[in-house]
């Protein structure tokens, strides 16, 4: 295949992820159309993009024109259809497979035969989403970390079939977005969550095992070992469920115990302690 030029973005679920991407992508220049269920979830995404824009206002990190510019290439919506004139469409839905699959199915009846589809998934296949649409080669991951508006990084997912043309694109996208990419497989966990989420599990079993709390756990990894946020800290930014999602696929993929969730953070999810989105995690937020 052959990428077309990336000028119209179009980014389905505006939760956390999606509208820090659909932050960056203004930013970036580009025109966006953001997906939402409903408009009010819309109106949210939109009020927390304007906030954070303020603020690089207000820090003069940006003009009130460019805030303003940015601001008005951002248009959001209920209809999927309304993504038919993207050149790219980044998912950041829910992180199950049947839910993303029957999303590219759908995108694909709609965006033009040479747009580029990407997914955010954490810790799915992009292989096995790729695989529910027709022309594979144009599906990519372009994974971006949370806060997606303050973590540099995204990884850019090569997927059995991807195309050249894809990965390229979604990689120059990346940069554009001000972010450092890098080029990665399709492999459980890609680079970061392969390392990461054993590593966030081995911290909270530590929690019980050395009987610390959770402010001392997060002490000693920041202050002892140079984190910028203590694991507890950043496990309720993530979000408690998505932590145990990711760790679920990683150890129904990879078999390695580490990957586990440990069960006090299962019990946490299923009790809706879920981090700072419920706000109450190991922290309690206003
Ligand atoms: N979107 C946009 N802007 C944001 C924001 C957001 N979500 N959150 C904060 N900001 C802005 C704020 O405007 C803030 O400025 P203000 O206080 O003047 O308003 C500014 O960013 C800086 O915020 P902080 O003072 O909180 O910034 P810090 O210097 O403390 O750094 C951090 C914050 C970058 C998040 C740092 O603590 C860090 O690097 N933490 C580690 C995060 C991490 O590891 N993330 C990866 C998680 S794993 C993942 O995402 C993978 C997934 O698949 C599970």
């Amino acid at each position: 295949m052959s990428a077309p030029e990336i000028s119209t973005i179009g980014v389905v679920g505006l939760g956390a992820m999606g509208s820090g991407i659909a932050q960056l992508a203004v930013q970036g220049g580009y025109e966006v159309v953001g997906r939402e269920v409903t408009e009010e979830l819309g109106d949210v995404a939109r009020a927390r993009i304007a906030h954070f824009l303020q603020r690089k206002v207000d820090k003069e990190q940006m003009t009130s024109g460019e805030r303003e510019g940015a601001l008005a290439r951002l248009f959001t919506t209920t209809e999927l259809s309304e993504l038919g004139g993207c050149d790219l469409v980044i998912e950041a839905i829910v992180e199950e497979l049947d839910a993303k699959c029957q999303l590219f199915s759908a995108l694909e009846a709609i965006v033009r035969s040479d747009a580029i589809l990407a997914t955010n998934t954490s810790a799915l296949s992009v292989t096995e989403i790729a695989a529910s649409v027709s022309s594979p080669s144009r599906v990519v991951g372009m994974h971006f970390f949370n806060p997606a508006p303050l973590m540099p990084l995204v990884e850019i997912v090569r997927a059995e079939l991807s195309a050249d043309d894809a990965v390229e694109t979604a990689f120059a996208v990346g940069e554009r977005m001000g972010k450092r990419p890098i080029r990665c497989h399709d492999t459980p966990g890609f680079v970061v969550n392969r390392v990461l989420i054993p590593l966030l599990n081995d911290c909270l079993r530590v929690l019980d095992e050395a009987r610390v709390t959770p402010e001392d756990l997060d002490t000693a990894m920041t202050a002892g070992a140079g984190w910028p946020m203590g694991p507890c800290t950043l496990v309720d930014l993530v979000g408690i469920d998505v932590h145990v999602h990711a760790s679920e696929a990683l150890y129904e993929k990879l078999r390695e115990p580490r990957m586990a969730p440990p069960p006090r953070i299962v019990a946490m999810r299923n009790a809706g302690l879920l981090g700072r989105k419920s706000g109450r995690g190991f922290y309690v937020y206003d």
